[in-house]
């Protein structure tokens, strides 16, 4: 690839977005999905990773909430996730999560959208978000 000059290079690596390849589909968050969430999570802004983000309690939330939980990925590289559970009562959305690259294209909606939907369908009609 070859630039005219400076400002015309400079201008490509600023509104470089990552190839797509194809649709970004989005699927249960099953246990496997721990490591690349946990590098999603560290990357975006605004979020903490603490007590209660290791391995063994996201499992445990996972299976305490089967079926929830949502990430998003575009071919192999996951690109928005989102841990949803409940307490009988009401629904909580924590780590809700898109990679930076990712954002404003309404996947934080979709991911959204599909743990209120999960929510509606175990019977809950309220929820949180945690932010
Ligand atoms: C918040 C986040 C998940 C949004 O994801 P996204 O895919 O860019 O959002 P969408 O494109 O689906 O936007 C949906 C709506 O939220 C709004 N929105 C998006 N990011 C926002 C922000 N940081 N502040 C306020 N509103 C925001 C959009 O304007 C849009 O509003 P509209 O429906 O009225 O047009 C994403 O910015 C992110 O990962 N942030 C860092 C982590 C974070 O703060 N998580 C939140 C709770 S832990």
């Amino acid at each position: 690839m070859s630039f005219d000059n400076q400002k015309s290079a400079i201008e490509f690596v600023l509104n470089w977005r990552p190839q797509m390849n194809g649709e970004i589909r989005t699927r249960e968050f099953s246990i496997d999905d721990y490591e690349a969430a946990i590098d999603l999570w560290r990357e975006v802004e605004g979020l903490d990773i603490a007590e209660g983000d290791d391995r063994e309690s996201v499992r445990r939330f996972l299976g305490q909430n089967p079926g929830l939980s949502r990430v998003a990925t575009d071919g192999s590289r996951m690109v928005g996730a989102a841990l949803c559970g409940h307490d009988g009562r009401r629904g909580y959305i924590y780590h809700l999560a898109v990679d930076p690259k990712y954002q404003g294209r309404r996947l934080g909606k979709r991911l959204v959208a599909e743990c209120l939907e999960g929510l509606r369908r175990a019977g809950l009609e309220r929820a949180t978000i945690m932010v």
